[in-house]
């Protein structure tokens, strides 16, 4: 059996019978059925249920007397603790991140290396046979027109597939409202050129992003940090508060599925920070690049679909979802439109057109929606089984995120890790991680690693977390 279906079944079984003994159906001292009994039961491997024993007896859940089988321990651990919400300064801040973040950027790139700290999917389990054969047929039909320029706003079709597609972010845009960019990467840079110069601040997330935070850093500009609550996302009390204090001047936020933490804001909290920042007259900047990827319910909400007045100019991309290497982005900019049109225009005459037609053609298609739900159980069964491991592995007193949806894992360590050290001890055994520290302005965040859940499950994943957990208790 392929690892990632193995890997699946495990945590399934491993989470089934957790919730039998957390809700008490499995009740202290019960004895479990034999493991070769429990995978006929079920119709699964006895490999799988065997795994599924040993993590929850390595968990506390369940204990092995020998001669006599599992049972359900008298006294059960305790549930994983949340991320603390951090404490965060009260003053505008230079950014310097841009050098680690290279470096961190060079390791994803070496080849051989299990890349845990890119958050990027891997190619494979993309619909890449599809998209290519839109890509060639798009191409073809098309004729020479797939040579020329397109410039700004982009290839119509594919605006208007984001248009109908809009409709499910709880917005009703059309093709009009948005520009086709170089990546979500693009969009952001474009927006913050678009109402901010060198020297004024921008409210940020604490953690952010980091490659907002290179963008600010690169563009002069600042930052203000506003702390993360791990499931509801950015404090609007803190944001509020700094808005009577400090001169922002835009504020970029991921109200859903934030990357590193994995937090969704309520949508009452989505037209809050919207209400607020419009009537403060500072545009928001919002980057929904993880928005597909919910784990479980509806596609969330935009923060946008609550904006009135033009102030939010929203981005994404295919690049989470598709194809990172197409670079099909886009900015829906509401009154800075007209702004971004000629900043894209200068910035690169217009994005290449021949991803733009197979994207168009992949979800005139209708295969998308198929596939977005292949990717979003994947992801939130692995995003499972990695948080399992993190926690079994890791030293005492490690927490981990649990994000709501996306591919990524926020990991506290114990305040006297060095995330920095096991980035550099990592890479030597050919694992990559992404340091705490670039995910903030000033270094904080020196005892946190960020995962990158969206790699199949397979041993060498298991194995590699393991290794990481030791260097982590070094
Ligand atoms: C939150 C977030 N925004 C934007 C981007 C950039 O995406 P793109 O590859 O579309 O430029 C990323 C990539 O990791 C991301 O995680």
């Amino acid at each position: 059996m392929a690892d990632g279906t193995e890997g699946r079944l495990y945590a399934q079984a491993t989470a089934r019978l957790k919730g039998l003994i957390e809700n008490g159906t499995l009740a202290a001292g019960d004895r479990l059925p034999s493991v070769r009994e429990y995978a006929r039961l079920q119709a699964i491997g006895v490999n799988t249920v065997l795994r599924a024993y040993r993590i929850l007896e390595d968990q506390g859940y369940l204990e092995t007397r020998p001669q006599s089988g599992h049972f359900v321990r008298r006294r059960q651990p305790q549930p994983a603790k949340d991320l603390r919400i951090p404490e965060v300064s009260d003053k505008a801040l230079s950014v310097d991140v841009d050098s680690l973040a290279t470096r961190v950027f060079e390791a994803f790139r070496r080849p051989n290396v299990l890349p845990l700290g890119a958050a990027c999917p891997p190619s494979s389990i993309m619909p890449w046979r599809a998209l290519s054969r839109h890509l060639v047929s798009a191409v073809r039909q098309s004729g020479a027109d797939s040579l020329g320029y397109y410039l700004p706003p982009g290839y119509e079709p594919l605006l208007r597939q984001l248009a109908r597609r809009s409709l499910a972010w709880g917005c009703a845009l059309s093709a009009r409202d948005f520009v086709i960019t170089s990546g979500c990467s693009e969009a952001l840079n474009l927006c913050l050129m678009a109402v901010a110069g060198p020297g004024d601040v921008i409210a940020v997330e604490s953690p952010a992003y980091f490659g907002a935070l290179q963008m600010i850093e690169n563009l002069g500009m600042k930052v203000m940090e506003m702390p993360m609550h791990p499931r509801k996302g950015m404090s609007l009390d803190a944001l509020e508060e700094a808005l009577k204090h400090v001169r922002i001047k835009a504020c970029i936020a991921s109200p859903n599925f934030q990357n590193p933490v994995g937090s969704l804001m309520s949508d009452a909290d989505k037209e809050r920070l919207v209400r607020l920042l419009s009537k403060a007259g500072i545009p928001l900047i919002e980057d929904d690049t993880f928005g597909d990827l919910a784990y479980e319910g509806k596609r969330p909400r935009v923060a946008k679909s609550f904006d009135r007045d033009g102030n939010v100019q929203l981005c994404s991309s295919f690049s989470k979802t598709l194809a990172p290497g197409y670079r099909v982005g886009w900015v829906a900019g509401g009154r800075f439109h007209e702004r971004l049109l000629r900043l894209k225009t200068t910035s690169s005459m217009g994005s290449a057109v021949p991803t733009q037609m197979a994207v168009a053609s992949f979800l005139e298609d209708g295969g998308y929606e198929h596939h977005l739900r292949r990717l979003r159980t994947l992801f939130a069964s692995q995003a499972g089984q990695y948080r399992e491991a993190v926690l079994r592995h890791f030293p005492a007193g490690t927490r981990v995120s649990r994000p709501q949806g996306g591919h990524v894992l926020w990991v506290e360590m114990p305040e006297a890790a060095d995330a920095l050290r096991l980035f550099d001890q990592a890479l030597k055994r050919g694992i990559s991680v992404a340091p705490g520290s670039i995910f903030s302005p000033g270094g904080r965040y020196r005892n946190f690693i960020r995962l990158n859940c969206g790699v199949p499950w397979s041993d060498k994943v298991g194995e590699a977390l393991a290794t990481l957990g030791k260097l982590a208790g070094e």
